[in-house]
């Protein structure tokens, strides 16, 4: 048995001011590490795998279904529902799911494709999906702005080309606090064209997510500073949807494709893979020059696709590293291990892998037409006595922003106050200046100031705001167009 401590005031760390919460609840939580959950293998689609060539071989969560047998039509139900779900051993709770299952299962499709996804709502609240970081058209985005949510009993077909390869997820935009945070979220992969696309043993996805329980029940939102402060952080890690170690295997001389993806309401995680090489391959927006960290860090909303190499046999170990305060008070990094691939010997004669990844495509070079600033800063008032806003508006009514279709807007994002704001745009993509890569989404780091240069070639009308659930409902949320408007 092994205890995880997590304690609130972890990220109070780099933060202005939150007086009377440094010591935030402290909840244990017991791991039993004997215990193991094995994720299925999903066996490939016979009709795919003869038109289009083998799809990865995917471990990690359930797959949706293709009910339609033509090829580049990838068409699917999805079904919003609360369901009992077992977190740990012996540890059930209510949950809403897709479908039964948290993350809630695979959307794989190609790019091109067309996906049809036949949605429908069995929770008591109404709700949207949204595609996060698909350039798709803004009616199929579950901007409730734009799209009536749907309300309970009701369905929806959500339908759209996907246009670029990468790791994506989807997760609802109707009380997204409250929805994500009792498990409404799940990936979405785009693989490359045949031609194009790697050939690795085996794929795994790794969402990560943690909860915040309050006794053997989920804590009610909003009841603490912190919460208002730094957005709900969990005192439970979850990963593929379990607090207990996720397990697998593999041989020496294999080489696997993994995503990762953090789906937490507010908590930056950060993990790192001891046992064997890692390599990123792709961000939010899809392929990057191949780089080897130590670490990766990732904001709520974030994405890596990287390669493990495993050069030699032993155990694997997939860590959080994440903030804890110890024994004596101190707030001092620590690695929680959250899954383990058990790397056996090579077969006598077995050749090591090759991967071969097509050339990342370089990073869009444009004159920048425009430049803007973007302001992040809270000031007091609202119900819960703190709003958090975009240049100097909760929850911005009008645009913030008109820009022309294809414009490339240099921002510069200054966040004012000491929390950290993961700060999101729909539709588009932009480069972050200093970091390689494409992405959707950027942290902003306490009294930081961060310059993007985003690409604006999706029309429509779009949402940008802090993915920090609470910040984000609280205030921190507005939205611009791209091109005319609707
Ligand atoms: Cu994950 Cu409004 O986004
Ligand atoms: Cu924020």
């Amino acid at each position: 048995m092994r205890q995880i401590l997590l304690t609130a005031a972890l990220f109070l760390m780099a933060s202005c001011s939150s007086p009377d919460t440094e010591d935030g609840p402290v909840v244990t939580i017991d791991f039993d590490e004997d215990e193991v959950t094995t994720t299925p293998d999903v066996p490939e689609e016979p009709v795919e795998e003869a038109v289009l060539g083998p799809l990865p071989k995917f471990v990690g969560s359930p797959v949706l279904a293709d009910l339609n047998p033509r090829p580049n039509i990838v068409e699917v139900k999805l079904e919003a529902r609360p369901q009992m779900v077992q977190l740990a051993d012996g540890f059930e709770l209510e949950m809403f799911t897709f479908n039964g299952s948290i993350p809630g299962p695979l959307l794989e499709a190609t790019v091109g494709d067309t996906v049809i996804v036949h949605f429908s709502n069995h929770l008591p609240q109404p709700t949207t999906i949204h595609w996060h970081g698909l350039r798709i058209p803004d009616d199929m985005d579950g901007n409730p702005r734009i799209q009536n949510p749907v309300k309970p009993g009701e369905s929806f077909t959500y339908k759209f080309v996907v246009p670029d390869a990468g790791t994506f997820w989807y997760h609802p935009h109707v009380r997204t606090f409250d929805q994500i945070e009792r498990g409404l979220y799940g990936t979405l992969v785009v693989h490359e064209r045949p031609e194009e696309r790697p050939r690795h043993d085996r794929e795994r996805y790794f969402v990560l997510d943690d909860i915040l329980l309050d006794g053997d029940q989920l804590a009610r939102p909003f009841t603490s500073q912190m919460e208002l402060m730094h957005g709900r952080q969990g005192n439970a890690l979850l990963t593929n949807g379990t607090m207990e170690m996720v397990t697998g295997s593999a041989t020496a001389g294999e080489r696997e494709r993994w995503r990762f993806v953090n789906t937490a309401n507010a908590r930056t995680m950060e993990v790192t893979i001891t046992g064997a090489r890692f390599v990123v391959y792709g961000t939010d927006g899809g392929r990057v020059e191949p780089f080897e960290p130590n670490s990766l860090l990732l904001p709520v909303g974030q994405r890596y696709d990287v390669e493990v190499i495993y050069d030699e046999p032993g155990e694997v170990k997939l860590q959080q590293l994440v903030l804890v305060r110890n024994a004596a008070g101190n707030v001092v990094t620590e690695a929680f291990d959250v899954a383990t691939i058990d790397v056996t010997e090579a077969p006598a004669g077995q050749e090591p892998t090759a991967v071969e990844w097509a050339p990342a495509p370089a990073l869009p070079d444009r004159t920048v037409d425009r430049e803007e600033t973007i302001v992040l800063d809270a000031v007091q008032g609202g119900e819960l006595g703190i709003q958090w806003r975009i240049n100097g508006e909760a929850h911005a009514m009008e645009p913030l922003f008109e820009f022309e279709h294809g414009e490339t807007v240099n921002m510069t994002i200054r966040n004012m106050l000491g929390p950290e704001h993961p700060f999101h745009l729909h539709g588009q993509f932009f480069s972050v200046k200093g970091k390689p890569g494409l992405w959707d989404t950027v942290l902003v780091g306490g009294q930081q100031t961060v310059e993007i240069t985003a690409y604006m070639d999706n029309p429509g009308e779009w949402m940008m705001h802090c993915h920090i659930a609470e910040h984000a409902e609280v205030g921190m949320m507005s939205h611009f167009m791209v091109g005319a408007s609707h």
